[in-house]
């Protein structure tokens, strides 16, 4: 494993893998032992859309793994004013150890492996969000003690979370089960993925169908960052694709909440339901530190 461009360039050894170093890592940030393994390496952060999460969380993952983070604004970036990307990737390969990327098009963070020499972490794109799905996988596992047979149900857009989602629910063994409008369906190439998984993945339109014996139900914005323009228009078509306490009466009594966050309340998941379920919520996010460095661990220890 040299990069993390997208879930479905890794093995299910290899994320459970992740997931473990993951669970390490927090044993050791949680009792204080100091962990450098990346002392003097340098991760840059390019960021071409907004963050809280992954922003924070990296930049304070390398700091307790004894290394540096830079962030690098798109709006800073000569990759702003269209320095074409496979000059970035080769300049930034000779200053930095590790580039950590959020931006829209899955190829530009192709590319930047591609060209590039140094590992290169996808930090979320329009196509996937293979960080997020790591701390949610290893959230899961912890509150549940396992992942194999668990039946995930994910409700709304078909967007990168649900690809991620999809993708590494089912790599892990989970059944996985889908629900969106016609129109806002998972990526093409993902689909086609989780057809050889046969009866494990199953799509809809029909939210309780999908919802039905879930042990962990997602669900993520109807309108994601880029999206802005259309929000109007997504209120409209995703009415009903909301995670509340009536949907959750379907599911499995013990069922856990996630959500990625930002979260709007009202839209895709009711104010009642997200306070009810906050602690898996936050959990998920504090997640996203444990997960992230052991991704950074991963592909970048010497
Ligand atoms: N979930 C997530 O990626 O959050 P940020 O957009 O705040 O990084
Ligand atoms: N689907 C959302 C996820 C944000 C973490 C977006 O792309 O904006």
């Amino acid at each position: 494993m040299n990069h993390l461009l997208k879930l479905l360039d890794l093995s299910t050894d290899e994320i459970l893998e992740l997931l473990n170093l993951a669970d390490q890592l927090k044993y050791e940030q949680k009792h204080d032992m100091k962990h450098p393994y990346l002392e003097g390496q340098t991760l840059g952060m390019i960021f071409q859309k907004s963050s809280t999460r992954t922003r924070v969380s990296f930049e304070v993952g390398m700091s307790q793994l004894g290394g540096t983070a830079l962030f690098l604004s798109n709006r800073d970036l000569q990759i702003g004013r269209g320095e074409p990307v496979q000059d970035t990737a080769r300049v930034l390969s000779r200053y930095l150890d590790g580039i950590m990327i959020r931006t829209f098009a899955q190829q530009e963070v192709e590319d930047l492996a591609t060209y590039g020499s140094i590992p290169i972490i996808n930090g979320l794109t329009d196509f996937c969000h293979p960080c997020q799905v790591l701390a949610d996988l290893m959230t899961v596992r912890e509150h549940k003690k396992r992942l194999e047979g668990l039946q995930m149900c994910y409700i709304g857009d078909g967007n990168n979370m649900a690809n991620s989602l999809i993708v590494g629910c089912l790599k892990a063994g989970m059944q996985v089960s889908i629900a969106t409008p016609d129109d806002y369906r998972p990526d093409a190439a993902v689909l086609e993925f989780a057809k050889g998984y046969g009866e494990k993945f199953r799509l809809t339109s029909d939210v309780k169908k999908a919802a039905e014996g879930a042990d962990v139900i997602f669900t993520d914005v109807w309108a994601s960052m880029g999206q802005e323009e259309e929000a109007e228009l997504r209120r409209k078509a995703f009415a009903g694709y909301q995670i509340n306490e009536e949907l959750l009466k379907v599911c499995a009594p013990d069922v856990m909440v996630q959500h990625c966050l930002p979260a709007h309340r009202g839209e895709e998941i009711s104010a009642e339901t997200f306070e009810k379920h906050a602690d898996e919520i936050f959990d998920e996010a504090e997640n996203r530190l444990h997960a992230q460095k052991a991704v950074l661990v991963k592909l970048m220890k010497k």
